[in-house]
């Protein structure tokens, strides 16, 4: 275990669980995008340890790329698109696109991504989250792969923060509030 506090009261989902995961849903992308042109969307910064260790359980060709975009989570502004602040450095027209997010709450942010980027022409674009909380779920999104569904409980580690801390934990735990 590497740094800790004493908000983070217990293990939630241990090291080599994750690993095991990773592995597996590893093995199904790479089955499944054979002989496509395949390119990682990673969305910053909580997908970040996810997708590198996910991209390196892909045995077919892969190529990655980033994105930061804000949610409207907190506030009353609830139509029209989110906001990129920071966008994808290639053109994804023809490239098969997998999302791959840490975890997926309301839904808001990738329901409102997807039609973004469907503008773009890519030749398909599927959601890979590590981490799903159905009960939170406010838009009904399609998630193509997903690790772990989980209760509804704040957690932290393994590129999930609170107030940007702890992302570097290499297990996920149950961050108490
Ligand atoms: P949503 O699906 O649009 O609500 O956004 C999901 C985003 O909320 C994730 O990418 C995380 O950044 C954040 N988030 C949701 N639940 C948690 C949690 O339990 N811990 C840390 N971040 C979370
Ligand atoms: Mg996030």
């Amino acid at each position: 275990m590497t740094a800790c506090s004493n908000k983070i009261s217990q293990v939630y989902i241990p090291e080599d669980k994750i690993k095991q995961k990773v592995a597996e849903l590893g093995k199904i992308i790479s089955k499944d995008y054979e002989n496509k042109d395949l390119l990682l969307v990673g969305i910053l910064k909580g997908s970040v340890v996810f997708l590198s260790d996910l991209m390196r359980e892909i045995s077919i060709p892969v190529s990655i790329d980033f994105m930061t975009v804000s949610s409207y989570k907190n506030s009353s502004f609830s139509s029209g698109s989110v906001d990129i602040l920071s966008d994808l450095s290639t053109d994804i027209s023809g490239k098969d696109v997998l999302i791959v997010e840490d975890i997926i709450d309301s839904g808001i942010t990738l329901s409102r991504l997807v039609p973004m980027l469907e503008k773009r022409n890519p030749a398909s674009i599927k959601l890979c989250t590590l981490l799903d909380k159905p009960d939170r779920r406010k838009i009904d999104i399609n998630v193509d792969y997903v690790g772990f569904e989980i209760e509804n409980k704040f957690i932290v580690g393994y590129g999930l923060d609170y107030a940007e801390k702890f992302r570097n934990l290499n297990y996920i735990g149950i961050y108490n509030l």
